[in-house]
C-alpha cells in the first residue's frame, strides 16, 4: 500500500519512554528529558519509505541534490541519503527566522547560502519542520529562481494547523498536533538536538 503523502498523522500519549524509544540507560538520566512522541524506531522507518517514494517519482538515471536547512535538517538529510541507491550530492543553506522563544515572527534571513548552483538539477529542500510555512516560502522562492530542473521539498514533521502560508510539500514524514517538538535535529534554545526521538516539550 502507498503511504499517505502526508504521513501518518501521530497524537500524543504521553508514552511512556524505554529502551526501544531509541533512549538509553545513561540519557534516561538527563535531566527534563521530553516524553516521546516518535520513537527512534518510528523515525527511521518512516525516513526509508519516504526514501523509497522518492525513488519511484524520479527516473532511476536522475541524479538528486538535496540541500538541508541548518540546522535542524541535518540528521535527516544523513539518514535520507543513506536510504538511497543512487548518484546524491548534498548542499546546505542556513536561515533564521528572528524566532525568538518557540514562535517564528515571519521574518526570514539567510545567514549561509548554498555553495554551488542549481541550474537544470533536481534539487530537493530537505527541513526538519514546516510550522507557518514562512520560512519553507521564502526558501522555495528563493530556490526556484535559481533555475533547478525539478524542485520539491521533504520535511520530516508538519504542523498543517499552525500555516499561514500554502506551501506545497510533497514528501512529509509525519503530521502531527500542534504541539513543540524536539530532538532527532530539532531544538529549543539549541538543546536536544542528539535525541534520536522526536519528544515534546511541556508536557
Ligand atoms: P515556520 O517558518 O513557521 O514554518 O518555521 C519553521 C522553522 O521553525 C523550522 O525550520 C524550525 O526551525 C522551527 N520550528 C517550528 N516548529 C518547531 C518545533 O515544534 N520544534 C522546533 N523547531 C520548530
Ligand atoms: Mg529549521
Amino acid at each position: 500500500m502507498r503511504p499517505r503523502a502526508s504521513g501518518p498523522k501521530v497524537g500524543f500519549d504521553r508514552r511512556r519512554r524505554s529502551v526501544s524509544d531509541g533512549v538509553t540507560r545513561e540519557m534516561s538520566q538527563m535531566p527534563e528529558l521530553p516524553p516521546v512522541m516518535l520513537t527512534a524506531d518510528q523515525v527511521q522507518a518512516r525516513i526509508r519509505e519516504l526514501a523509497r517514494e522518492i525513488a519511484r517519482d524520479y527516473g532511476p538515471n536522475e541524479d538528486l541534490h538535496l540541500v538541508a536547512i541548518l540546522k535542524g535538517a541535518f540528521l535527516f538529510l544523513g539518514d535520507l541519503i543513506r536510504a538511497m541507491d543512487r548518484n546524491v550530492t548534498i548542499d546546505f543553506m542556513a536561515v533564521s527566522s528572528y524566532a525568538k522563544g518557540t514562535t517564528s515572527s515571519g521574518e526570514v534571513r539567510m545567514i549561509k547560502d548554498l555553495d554551488s548552483g542549481l541550474e537544470g538539477r533536481n534539487v530537493i529542500i530537505v527541513e526538519d519542520i514546516v510550522d507557518t510555512g514562512l520560512t519553507l516560502a521564502y526558501l522555495q522562492e528563493i530556490l526556484r529562481a535559481r533555475s533547478p530542473k525539478t524542485l520539491r521539498t521533504a520535511c520530516l514533521l508538519s504542523k498543517p494547523s499552525r500555516r499561514k502560508v500554502d506551501v506545497k510539500v510533497e514528501y512529509i514524514g509525519f503530521t502531527i498536533e500542534d504541539r513543540f517538538v524536539v530532538g532527532y535535529g530539532l531544538d529549543f534554545a539549541e538543546r536536544y538536538r542528539n535525541l534520536p526521538f522526536i519528544g515534546v516539550l511541556n508536557e
